[in-house]
Order: C-alpha cells, then sequence, then structure tokens
C-alpha cells in the first residue's frame, strides 16, 4: 500500500510536468486531503492550482497548514465541494475555474470512495471540456480477480476503512474502463496495473508480485 501511494503520486506528478512542458497552466487537485503539491512544485509560478476537497477535510487541512506555518502560495484556490452533493462544474465555477482552459485533473486516492455514478459524472466533466484536459486517477481491480490470500487482505482492510465510515464503492476492470473512457471522449489511455508497475518503478523487487490489484492511469482527449 505504501509503495502503491508513492507511485500513484510520483506517475500523476510526472504526467502533470510533461503536460506543463506542452502548456497546460491549470490544475485541479481533486479529493486533496493533505496532498502538498501546490506548496513544494517548482512550477507554481507557471500554474493557476485548485485544491478541491470536503469542505470538512479542506477546513481540517487550512487549519493544519496554519498550525505548522506553511503559508498558501498566491496560484491556490481552495474549492470546498462534496462530489455526492454538487456538480463539479458548479463546484469549480463557485471557485473561479476557467473552463476554457486546458487543465491537469488529479485525482489520486479519491474514486474508490465515490459512487460509480459520480465517478463517471466526474470523468464526463472533465472529458466535456472544450480545450482539453488530462487527468490521472488510480483505482483497484474487482477483489473476485485477486488471489484467495490477497482477497483475505483486501477485505479486512476493506472492512475497516467501512468501520472508519469511508468505505470503497466501486472497482474496476480495466479493460471494460478503457473502453469506457474512449467512449467519453479520452483519446489516450495509460493503464498501469501491479506487473506495469513494479516493471517500471521497481524493477529488482521480483518476490511476492501481485497481479492484479490497484492501476494507476492518465488519460487525455488531447
Ligand atoms: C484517501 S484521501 C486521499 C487524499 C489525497 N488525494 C492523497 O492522495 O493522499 C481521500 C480524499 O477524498 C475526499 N473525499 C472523499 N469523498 C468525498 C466527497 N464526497 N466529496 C469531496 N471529497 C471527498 C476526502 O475528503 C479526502 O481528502
Amino acid at each position: 500500500m505504501r509503495i502503491f501511494i508513492a507511485v500513484r503520486a510520483r506517475f500523476a506528478e510526472d504526467a502533470l510536468a510533461a503536460a506543463v512542458e506542452r502548456g497546460v497552466r491549470q490544475v485541479v487537485v481533486l479529493g486533496a486531503g493533505l496532498d502538498t503539491y501546490a506548496y513544494r512544485t517548482t512550477l507554481r509560478d507557471r500554474l493557476r492550482i485548485f485544491e478541491v476537497d470536503h469542505p470538512t477535510t479542506q477546513a481540517w487541512k487550512r487549519q493544519r497548514l496554519e498550525d505548522a506555518a506553511i503559508p498558501i502560495p498566491n496560484s491556490l484556490t481552495f474549492a470546498p465541494f462534496d462530489f455526492e452533493h454538487q456538480t463539479l462544474a458548479e463546484g469549480l465555477g463557485a471557485a473561479g475555474f476557467d473552463s476554457l482552459q486546458q487543465t491537469f485533473f488529479t485525482w489520486l486516492g479519491v474514486v474508490p470512495y465515490l459512487t460509480e455514478e459520480t465517478v463517471w459524472s466526474t470523468l464526463g466533466f472533465i472529458a466535456s471540456l472544450p480545450n482539453g484536459a488530462h487527468v490521472a486517477f488510480d483505482y483497484s481491480d474487482p477483489p473476485a480477480s485477486f488471489s484467495a490470500e490477497a482477497r483475505i487482505h483486501h477485505e479486512s482492510r476493506a472492512k475497516r476503512v467501512a468501520e472508519l465510515g469511508e468505505a470503497w464503492l466501486n472497482y474496476f476492470e480495466a479493460d471494460e474502463l478503457r473502453a469506457k473512457l474512449m467512449a467519453l471522449g479520452f483519446s489516450e489511455v495509460e493503464d498501469l496495473g501491479p506487473p506495469q508497475i513494479a516493471a517500471r518503478y521497481f524493477p529488482n523487487r521480483v518476490t511476492n508480485l501481485p497481479d492484479k490489484g490497484g492501476h494507476i492511469l492518465r488519460a487525455t482527449t488531447i
């Protein structure tokens, strides 16, 4: 899990840096949590960044930032928002998002907590932006495809997060997900599952590799 969390941030931020090189100037961190990208990126002077998060989580983060004396960069705008009760168009519109600017969305560690309907309406909004958009998000293979041992671990983690009030609500089958993204208007999809993640980021770690589990994906409409 720790490796996966590090990899998903590396993958998304590398894709974002490449998009900035190609001219992207607007970034949306969806479900930001304690994400620190806006506070540490050296690309900050070239970007307008929105942190979108549940109002309660965002208020807690802002207090933590204040307690830690971490300044809020001028490039950052906070957009309090609940995916399940508002549309992303409304939440971002209220924060001054420019829907005509090509935009990169990072959406890390959030998709599994949302209803499938909300996941698709969010991706539909991203795909509909008139001047193009990019998104990076993570998701999990269906547990039925895991090995028996991995399924037992998964079930115990799923039970723990559900007890904390943050249940995992969805899983995707990779080929179906890719086909639906293309049908929505994404023209390029790069999806790394556990074997591809291991080969790219940990080529020397050859033992105990699952072939099913967490995926990190980027897609673009350009
Ligand atoms: C596991 S954290 C991930 C945080 C961060 N993106 C990261 O990669 O570490 C899940 C985030 O999703 C947000 N989230 C979950 N459900 C949400 C909802 N319905 N509306 C807005 N944000 C939501 C939570 O507030 C939290 O910040």
